[in-house]
């Protein structure tokens, strides 16, 4: 907070009130307030200008005692991390394919992905926070994000709509994979607060890809197993 070095002459207090005795100017104001503002110990120190900031202490480090080792939280912290940079690229992906949705269930699927879309919002401020109540740091920006995703973009200009249903499935099911293997790390280190958060995470990254399977395979021939399934026979 920046020292004010023009502060006013206080009124007069009568015969009662201050101890020390008051300035009678206001340029006596000043020279009192600078003189007490002055480092006692650098008494030959340059001047500061009116405005400057005080002087402050550095910050102290920024680390935060966990609820785990210092060895298991990095552990945790750094799949944590992941499924941040892999929850907001989901997000991406699937508010581009909101937007860019085309055809005959335009409103259907738009509103589909638009809900499963505030659903990983959701949780990137609960992922994050996770990793900070463990002492750890987490992502910094869009390059961290880039940087720790593990799932990737789609950036064509155009896509099918089976397409889109067909890829956010899989994204989401390799979401719920890399969820699952948080999981393990934080059950290892006993960080049950972590691995019941996940729990609900992956419940639903299974439900969202449940959602799109099923609207994929509205749209081909019912009596035969749809695209996404023959795939990942
Ligand atoms: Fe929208």
């Amino acid at each position: 907070m920046a020292r004010s070095t023009t502060t006013k002459t206080p009124p007069a207090m009568g015969k009662t009130g201050n101890k020390t005795a008051e300035p009678k100017t206001h340029a006596a104001a000043v020279s009192a307030s600078v003189a007490q503002a002055a480092p006692k110990s650098t008494s030959s120190a340059r001047a500061e200008p009116a405005n400057a900031p005080m002087n402050t202490t550095p910050p102290a480090p920024l680390h935060t005692p966990g609820p785990v080792g210092d060895n298991a939280a990095a552990q945790i912290a750094h799949a944590l991390n992941g499924v941040l940079a892999d929850a907001f690229t989901l997000y991406m992906k699937t508010k581009n394919f909101h937007w860019h949705m085309s055809g005959p269930h335009f409103r259907d699927y738009h509103l589909l992905l638009d809900d499963q879309a505030t659903q990983i919002f959701a949780i990137t401020d609960d992922v994050a926070e996770r990793v900070r109540k463990l002492g750890q740091r987490t992502l910094t920006s869009i390059g961290a994000i880039s940087h720790n995703a593990s799932l990737t973009d789609n950036d064509a200009e155009f896509v099918a709509p089976l397409d889109m249903l067909n890829e956010l499935c899989e994204d989401n099911r390799k979401f719920r994979d890399v969820l699952g293997k948080t999981h393990s790390v934080a059950d290892d280190a006993g960080d049950y607060a972590t691995t019941s958060a996940t729990e609900v995470w992956m419940d639903e990254a299974e439900r969202r890809a449940w959602f799109l399977f099923e609207t994929a395979r509205s749209l081909g021939d019912t009596n035969s197993p749809p695209k996404l399934l023959e795939a990942r026979a």
